[in-house]
């Protein structure tokens, strides 16, 4: 079954894509403002309702996990791919990285100030995504707040939208139907950033940011 098979898949070509991966992606906040601004926006909301343990979930090589340490939050990396864990660790000894799937973590209920999910429930079939969700709200402690990243569909006639991602099937989705996914989760949104492609990007996509806040 592809619902079975799919966190498999996902690990085993970001395992094998991952230096490759990182040598794309590591510097890539640079030339990003908006990515910025948003999680700065994030990391605000998250110190303003007391911070805490923050989980950049889907974390990559751990640029983004190293950015938001930066901004002051504590946060560590969880991700599925060994081999992108290990990248993390080696970029960055002094933080914390986990192998795990985001539809299963080792975190207890309530334990979290901040999840950060940025383009990683992309790859998670959408049969799948509102268990993932359910296992944000579980982590979160109240109040805690959820930044989710990913790319928009071409409209609210398609919910989601399959797309050739060159690592693994990913998925886009229109972000009112997350939005309502979310609040189903209970996660209300409290805000959302919509950048617009622009001519140099090598997929003419929307990128999306959701903010939103256990409820
Ligand atoms: C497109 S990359 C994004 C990496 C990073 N978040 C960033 O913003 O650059 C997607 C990452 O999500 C991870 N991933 C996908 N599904 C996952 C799951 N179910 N649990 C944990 N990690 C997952 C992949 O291994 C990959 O490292």
């Amino acid at each position: 079954m592809v619902e079975h098979n799919a966190p498999t898949a996902t690990r085993e070509a970001y395992d094998a894509a991952a230096s490759t991966y990182a040598q794309l992606f590591r510097d890539s906040l640079r030339d990003s403002p908006l990515d910025r601004a948003a999680l700065g926006v994030f990391a605000e909301a998250v110190s303003a309702h007391g911070g805490g343990q923050v989980a950049d979930l889907g974390c990559g090589p751990g640029h983004i996990t190293a950015y938001l340490n930066e901004l002051g939050l504590a946060a560590f990396g969880v991700d599925v791919s060994p081999a992108m864990i290990e990248l993390a660790r080696q970029a960055c000894p002094d933080l914390r990285f986990d192998v795990g799937s985001m539809a299963a973590l080792d975190i207890t209920d309530g334990e979290l100030g901040g999840v950060l999910s940025r383009w990683s429930i992309i790859h998670t079939p959408p049969q799948d995504v509102p268990a993932v969700l359910a296992e944000f709200h579980r982590v979160l402690a109240p109040g805690g707040h959820l930044l989710i990243g990913f790319s928009a569909s071409e409209g609210p006639s398609c919910p989601t939208q399959i797309f050739d991602h060159a690592v693994a099937p990913a998925y886009r989705w229109w972000p009112d139907h997350l939005a309502g996914l979310l609040r189903t989760a209970g996660l209300a949104e409290v805000a959302r950033m919509v950048r617009e492609p622009q001519p140099t990007d090598r997929r003419q996509f929307r990128e999306v940011h959701l903010l939103a806040r256990k409820v």
